[in-house]
């Protein structure tokens, strides 16, 4: 198959409906990331710290506005105590994630704790953050305290489209948000991003042009999956594309991406879980290398409910066939590239 790079080409293939023109789209993927990140599969340990958040987005779960959902948040102690778990099921890397929240206590404790879990596992825990939008010195605080790679999605790259998804305020800027992710990079942050796969009101372009701004703004790390609908939120009202499109979407823009950027690490999202038992594993056939297994405790899974039946997945994917790179931190090959080119 000829790499499928430019607008007009990644719209038909997101496009096209063929089956056998979908598999084998798949399976070049895959086969790009085998020849260049490897076979291996890298896990992140996922905790979900605190489901507080100051945002109000119309397609999540935790929303503010969402008044059903019981709102918590894991104590320094819990936290600590997850990560120890995730080095000692040998994961090498963690990922701290949270609903969005600015206050100098939560950023003040956001640093003890990378310093805490970076002191206590000799610095061999690589620390992923993915705790939304903050000030360009915090974000600083937390890579001097060992933090070293950021997710922050920017959901939807086209501004009209982010505009839908969000309140139309000043606390919900897509130029805040795309400053954001230029402040990462320049702090020096291994940065991840992504985008929601078969939202309301989004066009094949649409997603053509995510690949493409993923592609543009040069990312390391991607993490998108499926829109999966939450009851409690203003967005699940509105028609979005059959459980077996969003996938088969899901799926393709994995491995185009993959085909635009053959050395950046790719997440199987969890989200993908949600339309397909194998969903995750579909992923990494199609071209994605990383895992990020949930080890937050069962309370705190359950009340983190991004969307829809969340929680009653499963954490326990099926690796069995997949080869892991235990105790690895499985850094971005893309950005490690980059690196020695400027040094
Ligand atoms: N469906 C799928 N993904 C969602 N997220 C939030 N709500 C939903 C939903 N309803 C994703 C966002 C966010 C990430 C943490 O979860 O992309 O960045």
């Amino acid at each position: 198959m000829h790499a499928i790079t430019d607008r007009q080409s990644l719209i038909s293939a997101l496009d096209c409906r063929e089956r056998q023109f979908t598999e084998e789209l798949i399976a070049e993927g895959g086969r790009i990331k085998r020849e260049n990140v490897g076979t291996k599969t890298y896990l992140r340990g996922l905790i979900e710290i605190s489901n507080k958040c100051r945002k109000d987005c119309l397609y999540c779960g935790i929303r503010c506005s969402n008044v059903q959902v019981e709102r918590y948040e894991m104590s320094e102690e819990e936290i600590i105590s997850c990560a120890l778990k995730a080095m000692a099921l040998n994961y090498g890397s963690i990922c701290i994630q949270s609903g969005e929240r600015c206050d100098k206590a939560f950023t003040d404790r956001i640093s003890s704790i990378i310093r805490k879990i970076k002191a206590l596992t000799d610095g061999r825990t690589g620390i992923t953050l993915s705790l939304g939008e903050q000030s360009r010195e915090t974000l600083m605080e937390w890579f001097e305290a060992g933090a070293h790679r950021y997710l922050l999605r920017i959901e939807a790259s086209n501004p009209m489209l982010y505009r839908r998804l969000h309140p139309e305020n000043s606390l919900h800027s897509y130029d805040t948000r795309l400053k954001t992710l230029y402040d990462l990079k320049e702090i020096g942050y291994q940065v991840g991003s992504g985008v929601m796969i078969g939202l309301p009101y989004q066009t094949p372009a649409d997603l053509a042009d995510d690949l493409l701004f993923l592609k543009n703004f040069d990312i390391d790390m991607v993490g998108m999956g499926p829109y999966i609908p939450h009851p409690q939120t203003p967005l699940a009202a509105l028609q979005y594309p059959a459980d077996g499109r969003r996938l088969e979407l899901s799926l393709k823009m994995v491995a185009l991406l993959r085909m635009l950027m053959p050395k950046i690490n790719i997440a199987a999202t969890t989200a993908l879980e949600v339309l397909d038992k194998k969903g995750r594993e579909k992923a990494l056939a199609a071209g994605a290398n990383i895992v990020m297994p949930n080890i937050s405790p069962a309370s705190s899974k359950s009340r983190y409910s991004l969307y829809d039946k969340k929680t009653s997945l499963s954490e326990d994917i099926n690796l069995e066939d997949a080869e892991i790179g235990f105790g690895e931190w499985g850094d971005s090959l893309h950005f490690l590239a980059k690196r020695a080119d400027i040094e």
